[in-house]
């Protein structure tokens, strides 16, 4: 038995049911590695689990991804070892000192990339990932929209976009925001808190409709999305960070020029070993050999979990945030 220190959800609520506290952990199972977390990583998933608009039974400890070294590994483990440097994604219970996480979710941290680094990537870089490779597959001469694109998953759109020969129509709550993704290969900027008519906006820099719409921002940006859509455009709602879009009329895929709508989530592209390995191997070599940028935005003790979450919520973050338990 070991002891951890973990950041706990109490109840559904705001952040006020944040706790971070002491408990046990037992020996990693069969099946499992323990880890002692370098960086665990801060999601707009783990706002949703906390507010209990994706359901979770309390208590629970938060954070859907990590980076660190194996210190133990139980029965049947053959293929991690102890002192080798891992990372993960889709697994909860991340924000803590020590883990305990299946063998299967974690990946090798290739030599060169530091674990903080390698926390921040997982999450936001394989949805970037499948976004641009397997949801709308971007081709050169394409047109994208990405809305946040100063955010953590948006930076990386940005990025993973322009390395496949598309533009980014850049959208941003500031003329700050907007100078980090310029710097990473936007094309066209629009600072959406200033415009009237986003879509409107969107059509006049791209002179035309987008091929495609990443929109993770949801109740917000919804409407100008569908309506910045060319022809069988494809409109990609991944999140909400504004709130989560409401029931819509499904003619408008019809009267908007035959558009696709897709809902994804990144369960649905990671299921299999085989393809978790392809995206998280892809991303971490892009940061290994310096392609793809990766700026962390602030770096939080567990004990100030709940001013990481402020920040993010409350729109006041570039990149991405980690916790560092032992900061
Ligand atoms: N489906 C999936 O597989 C998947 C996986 C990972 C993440 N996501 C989603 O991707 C989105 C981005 O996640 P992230 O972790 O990278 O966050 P983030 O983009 O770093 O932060 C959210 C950003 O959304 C913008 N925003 C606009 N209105 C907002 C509001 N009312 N409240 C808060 N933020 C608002 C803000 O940027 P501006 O100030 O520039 O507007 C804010 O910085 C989230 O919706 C998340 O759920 C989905």
């Amino acid at each position: 038995m070991n002891r951890a220190t973990s950041v706990f959800v109490s109840e559904p609520g705001d952040r006020s049911v944040l706790q971070v506290r002491d408990h046990d952990l037992p020996d990693p199972a069969e099946g499992e590695v323990q880890v002692a977390v370098a960086a665990a990583g801060v999601n707009f998933i783990d706002v949703y689990k906390r507010q209990g608009v994706y359901p979770v039974s309390t208590p629970f400890v938060l954070g859907e991804e990590g980076a660190g070294t194996v210190t133990a590994v139980g029965p049947g483990v053959s293929e991690v070892s102890v002192g080798d440097r891992v990372a993960w994604c889709q697994s909860t219970g991340s924000e803590s000192t020590v883990v305990n996480k299946p063998a299967r979710l974690v990946v090798p941290v290739p030599d060169g990339v530091d674990l903080e680094v390698a926390a921040a990537a997982m999450l936001q870089g394989l949805t970037a990932h499948y976004l641009v490779t397997s949801t709308y597959a971007v081709r050169p001469g394409d047109v994208a929209l990405v809305h946040a694109a100063a955010g953590g998953v948006g930076q990386l759109l940005v990025q993973m976009v322009t390395a496949r020969g598309g533009a980014v129509v850049a959208t941003a709550g500031s003329d700050e925001k907007l100078e980090i993704a310029r710097a990473l290969g936007a094309e066209h900027l629009i600072n959406y808190s200033t415009v009237d008519d986003l879509a409107a906006a969107v059509r006049e820099a791209a002179g035309r409709g987008v091929d495609v719409a990443y929109d993770g921002v949801g109740r917000s940006t919804f409407d100008a999305s569908l309506a910045s859509l060319r022809p069988r455009g494809m409109m990609v709602l991944f999140g909400g960070a504004s709130g989560q879009v409401p029931p819509f009329d499904i003619q408008r895929l019809n009267s908007g020029g035959s558009l696709f709508l897709t809902r994804p989530t990144l369960g649905n592209y990671v299921a299999e070993r085989a393809e978790y390995e392809w995206r998280a191997g892809e991303v971490l070599g892009a940061v290994a050999d310096g392609s793809l940028r990766i700026d962390i935005g602030g770096r939080y003790p567990l004990s100030e979990a709940a001013a990481a979450y402020e920040a993010l919520e409350g729109r006041r973050t570039t990149g991405k945030l980690i916790l560092v338990p032992n900061a």
